[in-house]
């Protein structure tokens, strides 16, 4: 948070977001009328599981980041081959762990191996399992359009270190009218405001920040040259903050930025995965090619990459 507030201008990496409440309220945003990505990529992955799965081939080692609530990787966990191990990768770690039991219920021969831990810096892999397929990371909800460019080109880097001769399926929103974007981040519920709101009472809660949550405000736009939505928190008056002691001011209008959401073209996808050496493969995606999911695979050596 210190880092945060002294940047200029002042922001912060969204995956503070992702408290339990942050992500219950999460939940809520897949739910909403406006927000279109989770149904679409779930109708996405309903219809095609079976051709993903196809891919993955038999006893596939499947590491998903971002794994949330659980609920896409139902379909292809339905779809596969004999899975060897599900190892879904999340920051949240209590809801993490209670949807973990539950889909241990529902799968019961399933190697379920749950991992806390915060993938946007470099990450660790549990080691392959003898005997298993193909590892294939799963990385839904186009997430990867919650970095900055150059983080996910160090993202797609890591994957090519770290799983040759494996696979990538990335989930990614595809570039659309703007009023369609700018609804799904400024829903008539004000669930996304109270998302975002959030992350200031966790700082409350947490760091014992007095942000007066009255004060601040949800703002999200289409930044359409870049081609991203832009979410931030702003300041309604000029006030200050306190934090360890230690004083932050904010002019009024000035704002926090919490976080990016970039909306790609499936070609763009493939071209800034083949920087790090990944090959596109199938790609599926819905009648109104709102979303895409995308198959990339990883070469076994790493000649090819830098
Ligand atoms: N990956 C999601 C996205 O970019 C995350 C997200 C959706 C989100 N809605 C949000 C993050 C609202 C913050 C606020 O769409």
């Amino acid at each position: 948070m210190h880092a945060a507030l002294s940047s200029v201008p002042k922001r912060i990496s969204p995956k503070y977001f992702y408290d339990a409440q942050g992500s219950a309220l999460f939940d809520q945003i897949c739910a909403l009328p406006e927000y279109y990505p989770t149904r679409t990529e779930m109708s996405i992955l309903q219809n095609h599981a079976h051709d993903m799965a196809q891919c993955m081939g038999v006893h596939a080692d499947i590491i998903e980041f971002g794994a949330g609530s659980l609920q896409k990787i139902r379909w292809l966990l339905k779809a596969a081959a004999l899975p060897a191990r599900y190892v879904p990768i999340d920051i949240s770690g209590e809801h993490l762990q209670t949807a973990s039991s539950q889909l241990q219920t529902e799968f019961k021969d399933l190697l379920i191996q749950p991992q806390i831990s915060d993938y946007t810096a470099d990450w660790q892999l549990p080691p392959a399992l003898q005997g298993a397929g193909k590892r294939v990371i799963f990385f839904p909800g186009s997430t990867l359009g919650n970095f900055s460019p150059s983080q996910a080109h160090h993202f797609f880097q890591q994957c090519a270190q770290h799983l040759p001769g494996g696979a990538l399926l990335l989930g990614v929103d595809l570039i659309k009218a703007p009023e369609l974007l700018h609804a799904a981040y400024n829903d008539a519920q004000d669930v996304t405001a109270a998302f975002n709101l959030n992350l200031l009472a966790r700082a409350n809660r947490e760091l014992g920040t007095n942000f007066d949550m009255t004060q601040f405000a949800h703002s999200a736009f289409y930044n359409a040259p870049l081609q991203r939505i832009e979410m931030h928190l702003q300041s309604l008056c000029a006030q200050h903050v306190q934090l360890d002691g230690q004083r932050f001011d904010f002019a009024q209008g000035e704002t926090l930025h919490t976080e990016y959401s970039h909306k790609f073209t499936l070609t763009g996808v493939q071209q800034a995965a083949s920087m790090a050496g990944l090959q596109a493969g199938p790609v599926w995606t819905d009648p109104l090619q709102w979303f895409g999911l995308l198959w990339l695979n990883i070469p076994s050596t790493l000649e090819t990459a830098r």
